[in-house]
């Protein structure tokens, strides 16, 4: 697994949203005081494809095989969007090893039978044509239009990266995944939830939610921001993330 790993101190474990890689992160490597760890999940970025279906269990051990790797038992673990569903998944398999959790841009319930059937679609439209036509219809999400020419074509990049295979097992893990919502209520950890005002894919609604059903949720919506809000506003995401860090 291709993983950027930066920086000395307690850990913090990046996970990245569907279909993007660890680059989203690169201004939260700015972040001082921390060692950053930020995977490429399988099939993103310059991470292979793994062969087969996967779960977002085998994205979470995946992840977690990692921090084995390197002597690191315990971890805050961030995640934006199906990153937070990776998120959820290491809370479930290894609850020891969070020390604390920043939800960025997602969610805790699973797909409704329409989302999932959008899945299924985009898994045909994919092996089809490729990966062009996600990417154009999920960039305008990802950012507000007052984002810049270059932040898009960088995102738009990012996305590109994304190998088909990726992308079909993620978005079949996505359409399996589990409902998280009884987790949250037992989840003894600090948890930061972070959302774009702007976030389409993943209200602040969603966000509120959680906060509400979390015992020690801090809840930050970021003005300026859709679906990326940790790259969009990462001059505000990073103090508000230092600020609960510290
Ligand atoms: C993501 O950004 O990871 C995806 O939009 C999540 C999703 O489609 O549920």
């Amino acid at each position: 697994m291709h993983i950027t790993d930066e920086g000395s101190g307690a850990t913090i474990v990046w996970i990245h949203g569907y279909p993007l890689n660890s680059g989203i992160f690169r201004p939260q490597l700015a972040i001082e005081g921390f060692r950053h760890l930020m995977p490429d999940l399988p099939g993103f970025g310059q991470t292979p494809a793994a062969s087969g279906e996967l779960s977002m269990d085998d994205y979470a051990r995946a992840v977690l095989a990692e921090l084995d790797q390197r002597g690191i038992d315990r971890a805050t673990f961030a995640g934006v969007s199906m990153g937070g569903y990776v998120c959820f998944a290491i809370a479930q398999l290894a609850p020891e090893r969070v020390e604390g959790l920043i939800l960025i841009d997602t969610k805790e319930t699973a797909d409704t039978e329409e989302g999932r059937k959008g899945r299924y679609d985009s898994i045909e439209k994919v092996k089809n044509e490729g990966l062009t036509p996600i990417v154009d219809a999920m960039l305008p999400k990802m950012l507000t239009p007052a984002a810049s020419p270059e932040m898009v074509a960088q995102v738009r990049a990012i996305m590109e990266a994304t190998s088909p295979a990726g992308a079909i097992a993620a978005l079949g893990a996505m359409a399996n995944r589990p409902d998280s919502s009884a987790l949250l209520p037992a989840l003894d950890v600090r948890t930061l939830i972070v959302v774009g005002d702007q976030d389409s894919i993943t209200p602040v609604a969603d966000a509120q939610r959680m906060a509400a059903a979390l015992p020690h949720a801090k809840l930050v919506v970021l003005e300026g921001a859709a679906h990326l809000s940790n790259l969009q506003q990462s001059a505000a995401f990073n103090k508000a993330a230092l600020l609960w860090l510290t």
